[in-house]
């Protein structure tokens, strides 16, 4: 069982920036990586067809023998987990905006979250605002139309620029000292937001969390991989593989299913 891999799952390519987080701390892991990007972008359906597409994903991931599932996606975390939970018997790790971390540290008492419609309307997210946001000023924007373009393979693209601006320019006459990334796929976006942002204003996301939380759960489970053998890591896609070469940047396999 310890060998066998850890589960992750997305809408699309993002999620591949919490594996890196999950490897990067835990490089002996094999992984398998699901990429659902024929069903890309999540964030603007209702929940139950969130909770079917989770479902899917979990039951392919099941069959593929994972001890364990990260849900590398919001969305799905923010709308299906509970479900999940309550459905299969595997541990779920999920991800949700670090708005604790932001709300706690901020100056200007002012934070932004940039979010799915998906994830900002979720009762998750209001619960998770009202216990630890309480008095601050939460200025959330519904990113619609950047999962559309990361998926399109417009990363890094005229459109990508304006989007970004409009939505971040209410932020900056909040006079935010810290940006939430809510969405996986938005690390990806890092060297735009740099450069859209003031300097003071500070970017996190819960990418080293996730892995943190992951690496936990395996120890308390007795799950971890302890085989020295070079690990391996496999990459689904039922969408267009160029894109999931574009983001990885390395030298994996990916192969194109239709799970
Ligand atoms: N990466 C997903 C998330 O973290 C994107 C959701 C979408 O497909 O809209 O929310």
């Amino acid at each position: 069982m310890n060998k066998n891999p850890i589960g992750i799952f997305d809408s699309g390519v993002g999620g591949t920036s919490i594996w890196r987080e999950i490897h990067n701390l835990l490089p002996n892991e094999n992984t398998l990586y699901l990429a659902d990007s024929k069903h890309a972008p999540y964030g603007p359906k209702g929940k139950d067809t969130i909770i079917d597409l989770s479902i899917k994903n979990t039951e392919y991931l099941i069959k593929q023998n994972c001890k364990i599932i990260v849900i590398a996606c919001n969305t799905a975390t923010t709308n299906a987990i509970d479900y999940l939970r309550e459905n299969y018997k595997i541990p779920f790790i999920g991800i949700e905006p670090a708005i604790k971390p932001a709300a706690l540290q901020t100056k200007t008492n002012a934070i932004g979250i940039l979010a799915t419609k998906g994830t900002l309307s979720s009762s998750l997210f209001s619960k998770t605002a009202g216990i630890f946001a309480k008095g601050v000023n939460i200025i959330e924007q519904d990113g619609e139309g950047i999962v559309d373009l990361i998926e399109n393979g417009k990363l890094e693209s005229p459109e990508m620029t304006s989007l970004l601006k409009t939505y971040l320019n209410p932020m900056i006459k909040a006079n935010i000292d810290y940006l939430v990334l809510g969405c996986t796929h938005y690390p990806y976006l890092m060297p735009l937001l740099l450069d859209i942002l003031p300097k003071h204003v500070k970017i996190i996301d819960s990418g080293q969390a996730v892995a943190r939380q992951t690496k936990a759960i395996l120890q308390q489970n007795n799950l971890l991989n302890t085989e020295k053998n070079i690990p391996e890591n496999r990459f689904l896609t039922n969408g267009n593989p160029e894109v999931m070469y574009s983001v990885l940047n390395e030298a994996f396999t990916i192969e194109v299913s239709n799970f």
